[in-house]
C-alpha cells in the first residue's frame, strides 16, 4: 500500500479503497472516505460509518448525519464547507437476525486507520478539528480523553492542530425521552457554537 502521507485528497480517497490495515474491509461493503470542503477551515471526525454509511459510500448520510447537518446549520456552518471524516473507514458490525449491529472499533483498529486521518488532515489543513464522540476523541487527543468532562474546550489534539471534542450524534439519538433529547442536542449545539467562533476568528 502506498504510504499515504503527503498525497492530495483524490489520491488519498483512491489508495484508502484497497486498505487492508485491519480486517474491518472483509465484511464492509466499502471505504468510507471523508468528504467535504479540500481547504476546509473546520474538519469533524466520527467514529465510523454505520449501516447506511457502508452502502451510500459516504460519511454522515444517515439519521446521525442528519442531526449533524442540523447543528451545524444552527451554528452558521454549512455541511459542504466543512470536511467530514471518521476515526475507522470501514463499517465494524455483527448480525443480528436480519440487522447489522454497530460495533465499537478497537484500539487496534483505530490505529491502523489512524494514516489515514492523519492524511486528510495534513491535505485538508484546517483551523480546528472536532471529535464526534469518545472513539474520535480517542484518535485525536489520546487514550485520556473524557467526553463528559472536557466536551466543548479548546485543546491541541494528537495531530498538532487545535481541537474540541463533543458528544457523538447518535448518543442524542439514544435519549430516553423528549426532554432528554432536548437538554442533549442543545448542549451538542453549545459545543458546535464554540467551534464556529473559532472559525470564525471570533
Ligand atoms: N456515525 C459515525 O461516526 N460516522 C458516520 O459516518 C455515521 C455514523
Amino acid at each position: 500500500m502506498e504510504d499515504p502521507s503527503g498525497l492530495p485528497l483524490p489520491r488519498l480517497r483512491a489508495a484508502a479503497r484497497g486498505c487492508r490495515a485491519c480486517d474491518l474491509w472483509q465484511n464492509a461493503t466499502q471505504t468510507v472516505f471523508g468528504e467535504g470542503e479540500p481547504a476546509a477551515r473546520l474538519l469533524l471526525v466520527g467514529e465510523q460509518p454505520g449501516d447506511h454509511e457502508d452502502r451510500e459510500g459516504r460519511p454522515f448520510v444517515g439519521p446521525s448525519g442528519a442531526l449533524l447537518d442540523r447543528a451545524l446549520e444552527e451554528v452558521g456552518i454549512a455541511r459542504p464547507d466543512a470536511y467530514v471524516t471518521n476515526a475507522v473507514k470501514h463499517f465494524k458490525w455483527v448480525p443480528r437476525g436480519k440487522r447489522r449491529l454497530h460495533q465499537k472499533p478497537n484500539a487496534a483498529e483505530i490505529g491502523a486507520c489512524a494514516p489515514w486521518l492523519e492524511a486528510e488532515v495534513a491535505a485538508v489543513r484546517p483551523q480546528l478539528l472536532v471529535a464526534l464522540g469518545a472513539t474520535a476523541a480517542q484518535a485525536l487527543f489520546g487514550r485520556s480523553f473524557r467526553v463528559l468532562a472536557q466536551r466543548g474546550q479548546m485543546l491541541s489534539t494528537v495531530l498538532g492542530l487545535p481541537g474540541l471534542g463533543t458528544v457523538h450524534p447518535s448518543s442524542i439519538l439514544r435519549a430516553p425521552d423528549e426532554e432528554a433529547y432536548r437538554l442533549a442536542y442543545q448542549a451538542f449545539v453549545k459545543d458546535l457554537r464554540v467551534a464556529a467562533t473559532v472559525i470564525s476568528g471570533g
